[in-house]
């Protein structure tokens, strides 16, 4: 597994980006409310962090990530549009810095595939909520792309299922969007 090169942190922002994974058909994938506390997990650059913000403009989305590198580019974007809603957390793998049971909701957005230790899940499900739900998106191994990351190093949505169910979660929903699989999964 390898980490996403922050040298091409600016594709993740980029037109033809959005335009694949619209953000407001991600943020449909889950029932967010307003005063909804989020978890952005391996948040990069904001990508979804943003659109989360403006949504749960009563609460609160933290945006957590392994690389500094990632969440500084996120921080100058947050002093130039003034946010106030968006906590940046740099974590390490396996470990999430936060207190248990703190979120209604999670995304994790082109994650899956980089995550190298399993612990991470762990933690992921330690900091939800019981019941509360979390959107995963990825690379579909069973689709060939011009981009993105290797296909040795990219899951199926079967194993993806597999994975997070090891792992306590109940997927409640599942499906494929272009080059990508997606799952609802619960607490
Ligand atoms: C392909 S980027 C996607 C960033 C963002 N979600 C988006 O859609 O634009 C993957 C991000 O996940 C982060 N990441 C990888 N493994 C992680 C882990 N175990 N915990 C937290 N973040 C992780 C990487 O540092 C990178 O910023």
């Amino acid at each position: 597994m390898s980490k996403y090169d922050p040298k091409h942190a600016a594709f993740l922002d980029s037109e033809e980006r959005k335009s694949r994974l619209p953000p407001e058909r991600l943020l449909s994938f889950l029932e967010l409310e307003t005063q909804d506390v989020v978890l952005d997990l391996g948040a990069g650059t904001g990508f979804l962090t943003f659109p989360i913000a403006e949504f749960v403009e009563m609460g609160k989305v933290y945006a957590v990530d392994v690389q500094k590198e990632m969440l500084d580019e996120l921080e100058k974007k947050c002093a130039e549009r003034g946010c106030e809603n968006i906590d940046i957390v740099l974590s390490e793998e396996g470990d999430i810095p936060l207190k248990n049971g703190l979120f209604d909701k999670a995304f994790a957005i082109n994650v899956l595939h980089e995550i190298e230790d399993e612990k991470t899940l762990e933690e992921i499900y330690r900091t939800m909520k019981n019941d509360a739900q979390i959107c995963i998106v990825d690379w579909d191994k069973e689709v060939i792309t011009e981009r993105g990351p290797p296909t040795h190093e990219r899951l199926t949505l079967e194993d993806a299922v597999d994975l997070l169910e090891e792992h306590g979660f109940t997927i409640t929903d599942k499906g494929r969007l272009e080059d990508y699989y997606w799952m609802i999964c619960k607490r």
